[in-house]
C-alpha cells in the first residue's frame, strides 16, 4: 500500500483548470489503487507561511523523532513518510503560487528530507516519484518562451535534490491564448494523465 501526498498550490481550487486535470488524475489513480491511502494538501488551508528566523533555527536544530508534530517540521516529515506526491500548480509569473515555494521550504531540511556528507548533501527522499500538473496562459514547451519556463524545472531540480528522480509532468498550456483550442488541450491533459495514472 502506498501513501500519496496531493498537493493542491491554488487559491481557488473549485474553479481551477489545473485542478481539474489533476483531480481527474487522483480520480483514475485511486480507482486502480483503492487500497492506497491519498492524503490532499491543500496548501492555503494549510499553516503555512515564510520562514522567520525562529523558523530557520528549529530547521537548523538537531532532529530526533520526537518532535514530527513540530509546526515547522512537520511537513517534511510527512513528506518522508509518502511514497507519491502530485503536485498540481497554474503557471504564475513563470514559475507556480508563492506558497508552493514556502511549501518547499518547509520540506527541504536537512536531517530529514536530505543531509549533507563529506561528499556534499544527498537526498534522502530515493525511491519515492512524483507527477507535477500545471497549465499556462501562454506556450511554455516550445517556441521563444521555452527558456522562461521555472516552475516545472525548479521544482524537477528541487525534488531530485531530496532524491526523487522519478518526475513525470502533465500539463496543458496556451489556455489564454485565442490560438490555441483550449477545450481540446484539456481534454488532451487529462487523457495523458489517467493513462500515466496507470503506471504510477
Ligand atoms: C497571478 C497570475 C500570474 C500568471 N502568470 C502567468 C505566466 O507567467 N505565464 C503564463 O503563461 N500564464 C500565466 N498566468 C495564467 C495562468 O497560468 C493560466 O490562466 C492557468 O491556466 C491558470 O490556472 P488555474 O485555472 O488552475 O488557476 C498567470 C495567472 C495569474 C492569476
Amino acid at each position: 500500500m502506498s501513501k500519496v501526498l496531493y498537493i493542491k498550490a491554488n487559491p481557488n481550487p473549485e474553479g481551477s483548470r489545473t485542478v481539474e486535470i489533476s483531480d481527474k488524475f487522483i480520480e483514475e489513480y485511486k480507482k486502480l489503487n483503492p487500497n492506497d491511502e491519498v492524503i490532499t494538501l491543500d496548501l492555503y488551508n494549510e499553516d503555512i507561511d515564510f520562514l522567520n528566523m525562529e523558523d530557520l533555527n528549529t530547521l537548523f536544530s538537531e532532529k530526533d523523532n520526537e518532535n514530527t508534530e513540530n509546526k515547522v517540521l512537520r511537513y517534511a516529515y510527512q513528506f518522508k513518510s509518502a511514497d507519491k506526491f502530485v503536485f498540481s500548480a497554474p503557471m504564475w509569473n513563470l514559475s507556480f503560487p508563492a506558497i508552493l515555494k514556502a511549501y518547499m521550504d518547509y520540506v527541504t531540511v536537512s536531517g530529514i528530507t536530505f543531509k549533507y556528507t563529506s561528499e556534499g548533501p544527498v537526498g534522502l527522499c530515493t525511491g519515492k516519484k512524483a507527477v507535477y500538473v500545471a497549465t499556462r496562459g501562454s506556450v511554455f514547451s516550445s517556441g521563444p518562451a521555452e527558456s522562461f519556463e521555472m516552475g516545472e524545472r525548479y521544482m524537477k531540480a528541487l525534488l531530485g535534490f531530496l532524491g526523487v528522480y522519478n518526475v513525470e509532468t502533465i500539463i496543458a498550456e496556451g489556455l489564454d491564448s485565442s490560438k490555441v483550442d483550449v477545450a481540446k488541450a484539456m481534454e488532451d491533459a487529462i487523457v495523458s494523465g489517467k493513462k500515466l495514472a496507470e503506471n504510477f
